[in-house]
């Protein structure tokens, strides 16, 4: 690669958690989401010749690159359209702590600090609705038809209760809450795990529409929880939102299995997250001393590395 100047941009996103209402926002229902201080970077350099990627899953040329990377690659090209730039003269170096396909928001993370680092390199503003027309091209080439949480959850400073028809309002006022990641390892089947629940509805849409209420009203009363800061109640909330996904059929046995391990070491409450069906599960500790051992727990009951945090101040820390 033939560096041409000084000239460079840098853009930042973090990832996401869904604590509540994974799949039934894709039908309309409420879902809250929360920053997790994971980061995306995406660092531009000006080149001769092609746009350039540069990253751990590929170095070269943007019309060579991975299927997997179709998303961000339209993403890209959209964004010089709009820009009114030709899509050449650059390279974009990818920095990443968000591991991909965990239910972690990396692909929305990773579009929008793409379009980010783009208008800055540029010098131009970037409004909120742009950002999401750029981010939303990639995040359907990830999961088909998202419902938007993810996008909307990694562009928030705050946690967000998020409804498809009505957006993302923040949950202001939130209280401190410890949080313990656990990454099972296994590459999530997002697209396939919706697929399999829109199969479910049709074959019997009685018992699963009201499975999605009972999630809407979990979500609702979990927003109250959040607020004043009951973190038993939210707990209890997360069992009995992990109950309603297990029946929708988009967990698996190690997400189960570290559900049961965490609630074994004192956890409030434990679900997975995102997704399912691979990918990652949360659990609510006491603090973040608890939360270490919970994380500590769930690494000798299979989990491949856990990460364990304050909501509130983003303190953050890993262990394998
Ligand atoms: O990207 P994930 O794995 O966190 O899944 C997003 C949440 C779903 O509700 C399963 C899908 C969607 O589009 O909302």
């Amino acid at each position: 690669m033939n560096m041409i100047s000084q000239k460079s941009a840098v853009g930042e996103a973090h990832s996401k958690i869904i604590l509540f209402g994974e799949h039934a926002v894709v039908y309309g229902k409420s879902a809250i989401a929360i920053p997790f201080p994971l980061r995306i970077r995406t660092k531009i350099n000006e080149i001769e010749g092609d746009t350039t990627i540069t990253s751990l899953l590929y170095n070269g040329s943007l019309k060579d690159a991975p299927k997997e990377m179709n998303g961000l690659c339209e993403c890209i090209k959209e964004t010089f359209y709009i820009l009114k730039r030709p899509c050449c003269n650059i390279n974009l170096e990818f920095e990443s702590e968000i591991p991909m396909g965990r239910g972690l928001g990396s692909s929305a993370s990773a579009a929008t600090s793409i379009v980010r680092a783009l208008f800055e390199y540029f010098n131009e503003s970037l409004s909120t609705d742009l950002l999401y027309h750029l981010v939303s091209l990639s995040e359907c080439y990830a999961h088909g038809k998202p419902s938007g949480i993810d996008m909307m959850a990694v562009t928030s400073e705050n946690p967000i209760l998020f409804r498809k028809e009505k957006g993302a309002v923040d949950i202001k006022d939130d209280k401190e809450f410890y949080l313990v990641v656990a990454d099972t390892g296994m590459i999530g089947g997002t697209r396939i795990a919706v697929e399999q629940v829109r199969q479910k509805q049709e074959e019997n849409m009685e018992r699963v529409n009201h499975v999605l209420n009972e999630i809407n009203s979990i979500t609702e009363e979990a927003r109250e929880a959040i607020i004043s800061g009951d973190s038993k109640k939210l707990g209890m909330l997360m069992n009995e939102n992990h109950i309603r996904l297990v029946e929708l059929g988009v967990s698996n046995q190690l997400l189960n299995h570290l559900v049961d391990n965490a609630l074994e070491n004192g956890a409030l409450g434990a679900k997975l997250t995102g997704g399912g069906m691979g990918g990652c599960m949360i659990s609510l500790a006491k603090n973040l001393d608890h939360g270490r051992l919970i994380g500590q727990a769930l690494l000798q009951a299979g989990a491949k590395r856990t990460w364990h945090f304050s909501t509130k101040t983003q303190e953050i820390y890993k262990q394998i």
